[in-house]
């Protein structure tokens, strides 16, 4: 485990009770004024306060006490590496209230972060700049000086001092809007007392938009606001918003407590979307829906996140969590829940069937390395925060929720929920907060069960064993923990398991589910013929993997060839078998033998697991000399599903024949599939010639397969493109794709382009990892990666992009020399956030050597003979 860097909290003895604050940015100069006053509460006697402020300038501090009478202030202290600003006081204050006031200056950063600007040309071309808010985790302090603590709640009365003609927001309605007396250019807008609240969910922003409007049937007026001229491509979020907003309300039976939902769409944006209350701001990819150049997944996806931010309107925003260390309750619960309410809205999704390969698969391969971490972890400095937004606390979180839901059962979860939010509301809570209120709706011991989950880091793998007696099944069912590298737990971890089994003869209902508590547990199941087969964890809903006995997995193969097993158990097996491949338990070989068996299956949720096991023995195997045969096996697997579907969509086709459509051709095409390759030419001519538009679901698939052969004139061709589109999403589409050119020089240019102002910073990290996701661009993308450390650690510092580029660039590698070169480089090269991540590369690069070390041979040996 990292060490927890020496930092404290802010004093408890003087906590702000109200803000008044005017903000008057100058967004041609890129900087701001601006002046607060803060109603103080002292609580006991101090003679200094305490708060934070960050790369502000502070002028004319002031305290004065309810009948006016000031203190003086003798020293105004920065500490700049804590990010805090200390106010000496000439005097010892007793307790009572107190206003604090002072003016301060600051920059409108380009750095995604704090008040920052994001670029724009307006309607004739004129390059302009809007100003927009990102303060989570912890840069209201960049912004306006205050106590920057999600426990630290207060009031907010927000000015803006605005160009007559700019749009601006605020999470709050405008009271008023007056002339401002010293410039006629500008104009004073007033908003709404906010309700008491963390500072790291004040949000503003200042620049020109359309909006589209409607009123949820809950009264709530839901608006959303999206570049000049692109207003119809905000309806389909303003759509999900306006519906979600009554499914919460009536679903944890809680009132959304503000008057107005404002979604925005920005131009430069780190995250996805972030939820600030009452104004949620989007990348602009997570919002905007375009009919004719948005593809099914990307609909789907902008669904998912509006959804998520929407959750957190009532967790986290309502409820907050009472520090970073809980940070999961709001990520993990508003990733669970987003599900909840897209399948409410769009069954046709199925989303909960996607949830075990985009949530559940991701979350038990992170944890599964030794540098994981437990979903509650110790957090000190800000700098520790950015790198817990991870596959741990948004779908580990998710997953265990999901589990516990699976225990308690629907009605208990939602009367849990509200007495949680009711009980709690304007309030922060810890993780056992959560857990009393399900307890007490479910009379069952969900803390006593859930704190292993949320304290200890991993999750186990349950060893299952049995033998037939008459017309029962007895199991030996073991836990131990679960590690990727196949070693044995030396803390000999536990946990309490929710276990279900189903059998053949109700494949869907659970025959049997209960606790496991210690080590070993003895099963007995009834009425089971010897040819019946039965599996653990049905539906993948549990947080764990199973390892079967050789026999029982083969009972469960011959399911999946017969199709009586469920899709998403079909999935579990290959998933779990996977793992204990990774792990040495089991063969490749075995593993392979599996995944043909999946050559007829239909389902999209299955095929996305066996394309991704696909893809990663194709990174593995790039570095032997098999990958061709490898691609050839792929090709095989997937050949007949693929030339099913075919390139035409039919009318009222399924959603997730649509997803299955875009995956085959993709994969087809990255394992050089002839048929594919030229198909996508064809297209491609028509498509640059104007004659024939490749629908938006194809293109990702066009565009790689048509570099993938190609030369600098197609690289050329899709360069013109990006340039060309105004849509955002197909500028990503087209940069994810510059990567996959196989030709060495071309490949050093897109890395060039990815860092020139050509790419927003936001979209870097795509082009780079297009170019690292393989073999040949890996190492260019390291080497340039390294050679400009410089430049990426000026650019990217202190922001959770730099930790995403550094996973994709080095995860895949499969050597001990790369894991010792990237160790040293970091140790060199110290980049505060990102400690973890590259430990957990490092693991992640030595545990693919040891894969092949071990089974490359046999992997080469089974392919040859298949591709006889
Ligand atoms: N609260 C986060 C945004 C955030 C992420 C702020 C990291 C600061 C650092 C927001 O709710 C979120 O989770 N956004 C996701 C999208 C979501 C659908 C998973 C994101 O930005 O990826
Ligand atoms: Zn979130």
């Amino acid at each position: 485990m990292l060490p927890v860097k020496a930092f404290e909290r802010l004093p408890k003895s003087v906590v702000p009770v109200h803000y008044e604050i005017t903000i008057k940015p100058d967004l041609v100069k890129l900087v701001f004024e601006g002046h607060e006053s803060v109603t103080l509460k002292v609580v006991e006697p101090v003679d200094q306060i305490i708060l934070n402020s960050l790369e502000l300038e502070l002028n004319n501090v002031k305290l004065a006490d309810e009948a006016g009478q000031e203190t003086t202030i003798s020293q105004v202290v920065l500490d700049v590496e804590n990010e805090k600003a200390i106010f000496k006081l000439s005097s010892v204050l007793q307790p009572g209230q107190y206003h604090l006031k002072l003016e301060f200056k600051g920059v409108i950063i380009d750095k995604l972060k704090g008040f920052y600007c994001s670029k724009y040309l307006s309607a004739d071309g004129e390059e302009r700049y809007s100003g927009i808010t990102q303060f989570e985790p912890t840069d209201a302090r960049r912004a306006f000086p205050c106590w920057d603590e999600p426990a630290v709640k207060a009031t907010f009365d927000i000015t803006l001092v605005v160009p007559k003609d700019r749009v601006a927001l605020c999470n709050m309605p405008v009271v008023s809007e007056l002339p401002y007396e010293a410039d006629p250019n500008l104009r004073v807008v007033k908003f709404d007392r906010t309700p008491i609240m963390s500072t790291y969910l004040v949000a503003y922003v200042v620049g020109e938009f359309d909006y589209v409007e409607e009123r949820s049937t809950d009264g709530v007026l839901v608006r959303c606001y999206t570049p000049v001229g692109k207003k119809e491509q905000g309806r389909f979020g303003l759509y999900v918003a306006a519906k979600v907003l009554p499914y919460y309300k009536e679903y944890f039976g809680v009132e959304y407590p503000l008057p107005k939902m404002d979604l925005v769409a920005v131009a430069d944006f780190a995250a996805g979307a972030m939820e600030n209350w009452g104004l949620v701001t989007y990348r602009e990819t997570c919002l905007l829906v375009d009919d004719q150049n948005t593809s099914t997944q990307r609909r789907q996806w902008v669904a998912i996140v509006v959804g998520h931010e929407l959750a957190h309107q009532w967790f986290g925003n309502l409820v907050t969590m009472e520090w970073w260390t809980h940070l999961w309750l709001n990520e993990g619960y508003a990733t669970f829940v987003e599900s909840l309410c897209v399948d409410h809205l769009f069954p046709e999704f199925k989303i909960w069937t996607q949830f075990v390969t985009d949530t559940s698969t991701p979350a038990l391969d992170l944890d599964s390395l030794k540098n994981s971490h437990p979903i509650e972890v110790p957090i000190g400095h800000p700098d520790e925060i950015d790198e817990i937004f991870d596959d741990i606390s948004y779908h580990k979180g998710a997953a265990i929720i999901r589990m516990l839901h699976n225990y308690i059962g629907d009605d208990d979860f939602r009367r849990g929920m509200k007495l949680y939010l009711t009980r709690h509301k304007y309030g922060n809570t810890f993780t056992e907060d959560l857990w009393a209120a399900l307890s007490e709706a479910s009379k069952k011991p969900v803390g006593t069960i859930m704190s292993g989950w949320t304290k200890q880091m991993g999750f186990p793998v349950i060893r299952v064993s049995a033998r037939q007696d008459g017309d029962k099944r007895i199991l030996q069912l073991s836990q131990q923990r679960f590690l990727a590298d196949g070693t044995k737990d030396e803390n000999n971890t536990m946990w309490m398991v929710p276990i279900e089994i189903a059998t053949s003869r109700s494949p869907t209902t659970p025959s049997m589910s209960f606790v496991l508590e210690g080590e070993k547990s003895e099963i007995v199941l009834n009425d089971i013929r010897p040819d019946e087969w039965f599996k653990m964890n049905p539906g993948q809903v549990g947080f764990y993997r199973t390892c079967y006995e050789p026999e029982l997995l083969k009972h469960l193969v011959s399911a999946i060839d017969q199709q009586t097993l469920p899709p998403l158990d079909r999935l579990g097996l290959l998933d779990d078998l996977f793992a204990l491949v990774q792990a040495g338990h089991s063969s490749t070989v075995e593993a392979l033998t599996l995944l043909e068996a999946f050559a007829n299956e239909d389902q999209y949720t299955v095929w996305n697991r066996v394309c991704s096991a696909l893809s990663k023995l194709s990174h593995l195997l790039a570095y032997t000399d098999h990958h061709e045969l490898l691609k050839s096996f792929g090709r095989k697997l997937l050949g007949g599903m693929t030339r099913k579907l075919g390139w035409e969509s039919k009318p009222d086709e399924e959603h997730l024949t649509k997803l299955l459509r875009s995956l085959l051709l993709g994969r087809m095409a990255m394992f050089d599939d002839p048929e594919v390759i030229a198909e996508a030419e064809r297209r491609f001519l028509l498509h640059i010639k104007g004659e024939e538009q490749v629908p938006a679901d194809f293109r990702s698939t066009v565009y790689k397969a048509v570099l993938r052969t190609g030369s600098r004139s197609k690289y050329d061709d899709l360069l013109r493109i990006y340039r060309e589109a105004t849509l955002h999403e197909e500028k990503d589409r087209i940069a994810s794709a510059l990567g996959t050119i196989k030709n060495e020089e071309i490949l050093k240019e897109v890395l060039a382009f990815a860092m020139s102002n050509e790419v927003r910073s936001q979209d870097t990290v795509f082009v780079i990892s297009s170019v690292a996701s393989s073999k040949l661009g890996r190492d260019l993308a390291w080497n340039y990666f390294k050679d400009n450390w410089d430049l990426f650690n000026e650019r990217f510092k202190g922001a959770f992009l730099l930790v995403r580029l550094v996973k994709s660039l080095t995860e895949n590698f499969a050597s001990e020399e790369k894991a010792v070169e990237i160790e040293n480089f970091f140790k060199e090269h110290h980049c505060a956030g990102t400690e973890r991540t590259v430990q957990q590369s490092v693991e992640s690069v030595r545990l693919n050597a040891a894969w092949l070390a071990r089974d490359a041979e046999s992997v080469g040996r089974y392919l040859t003979s298949k591709s006889q």
